[in-house]
């Protein structure tokens, strides 16, 4: 049977307020040793790993140790972003803030971050976090990345890392992105994507679905609903094969396959 969106966001919410207060076992995502490789998903063998270090080619010794121990990505988004000093950038899902501090070091003082996550206790980790850290120009906001509490056209850059694959609403996440983006902005997210989709059978595990692997989406459809929002000059590449271009796919049938994806997209100017 399949969930109501608020049974997923309260099964996704309670796996992450449990990390953050460090009574959890588990990542976000990943099957053995390997953290988000490309997976033939048997549900039954899916083993969770703690936390996904390794995952950024930029420069992370300088953040402290809670921020990198509570890192539950899927990619770097940071590199992705190529941001630029001044910008406004907001993180979907900041999670414990390690993007978040990436960016805001990144944008310098002239420029702004703004986390966006639902968890209180991830809020809560993050805001601890900043004060470790010791930067001013990162503010965390509670709110669901399908009605973001951020105002129109007021965002250069968005940034997310494993988190738009735990929405029950894509679309809704999208329309949002679109509505917050200025004319020009861009998309920069790391995600868990399939080619094939999930059974219905599947997606009622809802503890697969808060561990980032049944609520990914099918990369046609993905890319799909992101055109539909208005963006334009979409593309995702398979982390591990990054040469090839799998936006324009047609929707696969068969079993699910995961893999970590990068997503860009744009908003166009006017
Ligand atoms: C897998 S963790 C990733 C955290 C962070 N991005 C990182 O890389 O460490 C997912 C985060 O997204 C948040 N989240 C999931 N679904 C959300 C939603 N619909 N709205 C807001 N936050 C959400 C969770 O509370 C959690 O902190």
């Amino acid at each position: 049977m399949m969930q109501d969106n608020s049974q997923i966001h309260d099964a996704v919410r309670e796996r992450y307020g449990r990390l953050a207060a460090g009574a959890g076992d588990a990542g976000c995502c990943g099957s053995g040793s390997d953290c988000c490789g490309t997976t033939d998903v048997a549900l039954a063998d899916v083993a969770f790993d703690s936390g996904c270090a390794g995952l950024y080619t930029v420069d992370t010794s300088w953040l402290p140790s809670e921020v990198t121990g509570l890192s539950l990505g899927c990619g770097d988004p940071i590199t992705l972003a190529g941001l630029q000093p001044g910008q406004t950038v907001l993180d979907l899902g900041s999670g414990g803030g390690i993007d978040a501090f990436m960016a805001a070091r990144q944008v310098g003082p002239a420029g702004r971050v703004i986390g966006v996550d639902m968890t209180p206790e991830m809020l809560a980790r993050a805001e601890r976090n900043k004060v470790a850290v010791g930067l001013e120009n990162v503010e965390f906001r509670h709110g669901y990345i399908e009605a973001l509490p951020v105002a129109s056209d007021s965002i250069d850059v968005i940034l997310s890392n494993c988190v738009i694959n735990l929405s029950p609403d894509k679309a809704a996440v999208f329309r949002e992105a679109y509505r917050v983006l200025r004319p020009g902005g861009r998309l920069a997210v790391s995600d868990m994507m399939t080619r094939g989709r999930f059974t219905p059978e599947d997606r009622a595990d809802l503890s697969a679905w808060a561990g980032c692997i049944t609520g990914a989406e099918d990369v046609a459809l993905y890319a799909g609903a992101l055109r539909a929002a208005g963006f334009v000059d979409v593309s995702v590449v398979d982390k591990a094969e990054p040469v090839d271009e799998l936006a324009d796919l047609r929707r696969e049938s068969g079993p699910a396959r995961l893999f970590s994806a990068r997503v860009t997209a744009m908003k166009p100017r006017e």
